[in-house]
């Protein structure tokens, strides 16, 4: 053990003072980011810019963090993200995050039963998207399923969903009819964000809704749609969701919001 820290102490003694100013600090940022509520940055994330010049212009040239003018805060970048996680874990930092608890990735076939199980959890019987449908949806629509994975277990703590199309308002034939997604399609209508009991209030679900949506505007799309219950109106605009009042839906006989976002121009 002495002699694997040992060797551990001598590899990380080769770097550079400058090396090392600059890998810290990219830590440090990780460390310490939050997510900005800027129309223009929604899903990045942020950190505050109190860090050697040289250290930032260095990682801001590969391409690890962007310095926008004038603001006292850095965006990391994705690259950025990983390069900060590598570094955690070669300097035996832990780092509690939700990446490290959870993969982040589309569904796969197989993982068709357990999403549907999930489902029956997270809604009653009357909203529910039954086993026919969430199994036509999955074989359909796979690229716009996005799980996430506990780590430990290998099994899903939750999911969002949804179909691609040009349509630009909600109708409840989204939730049936997995032949209206178009892959092309501009805009996502969601059809459900689903987090098992045991996994809920750690932010799991912000983090769905914020990879979907980075995920979606790199595909070029405009907008993202939904439907929701009152409850959940406060939610969704936190997750940067306008509510446009109550949408034309009547699914499982209750009474939805209409919220949409815009992610891109398309
Ligand atoms: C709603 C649900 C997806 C939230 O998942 P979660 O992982 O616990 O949510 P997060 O921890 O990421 O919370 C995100 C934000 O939503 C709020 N929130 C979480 N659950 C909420 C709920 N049940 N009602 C209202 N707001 C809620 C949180 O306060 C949090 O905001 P904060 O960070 O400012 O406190 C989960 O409870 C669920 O699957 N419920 C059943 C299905 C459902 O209702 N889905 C949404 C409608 S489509």
């Amino acid at each position: 053990m002495e002699n694997v820290q040992g060797l551990q102490v001598r590899n990380m003694d080769k770097k550079t003072r400058e090396q090392a100013i600059e890998e810290l600090s990219l830590m440090l940022m990780y460390l310490t980011r939050f997510q900005d509520d800027n129309e223009f940055c929604r899903y990045m994330e942020t950190s505050w810019k109190g860090y050697d010049f040289d250290a930032l212009n260095e990682l801001e040239k590969k391409d690890l963090i962007y310095q926008p003018k004038k603001s006292k805060c850095v965006y990391l970048s994705e690259e950025g993200k990983v390069k900060a996680r590598e570094l955690l874990a070669e300097y035996h930092i832990s780092d509690k995050d939700i990446l490290e608890k959870f993969e982040f990735r589309n569904i796969r076939p197989e993982e068709a039963e357990q999403a549907v199980a999930i489902e029956q959890i997270c809604f009653p019987p009357n909203e529910a998207c039954s086993e026919k449908n969430m199994k036509e949806r999955i074989a359909v629509a796979t690229e716009l399923f996005l799980v996430a994975v506990d780590r430990e277990t290998g099994k899903l703590a939750g999911f969002l969903n949804g179909l691609s199309t040009d349509e630009y308002s909600f109708r409840d034939e989204f939730f049936v009819n997995a032949d209206l997604h178009n892959p092309e399609g501009k805009n996502i209508m969601l059809l459900g964000l689903d987090v098992l009991p045991e996994y809920r209030r750690q932010g799991l679900a912000r983090e769905l809704v914020f990879q979907y949506l980075r995920r979606e505007r790199e595909k070029d799309r405009r907008r993202v749609i939904l439907t929701c219950l009152k409850s959940k109106v406060k939610m969704y605009r936190k997750l940067g969701f306008t509510d446009h009042g109550i949408s034309d839906s009547t699914w499982g006989g209750e009474e939805w919001h209409e919220m949409s976002q815009v992610i891109g121009i398309g």
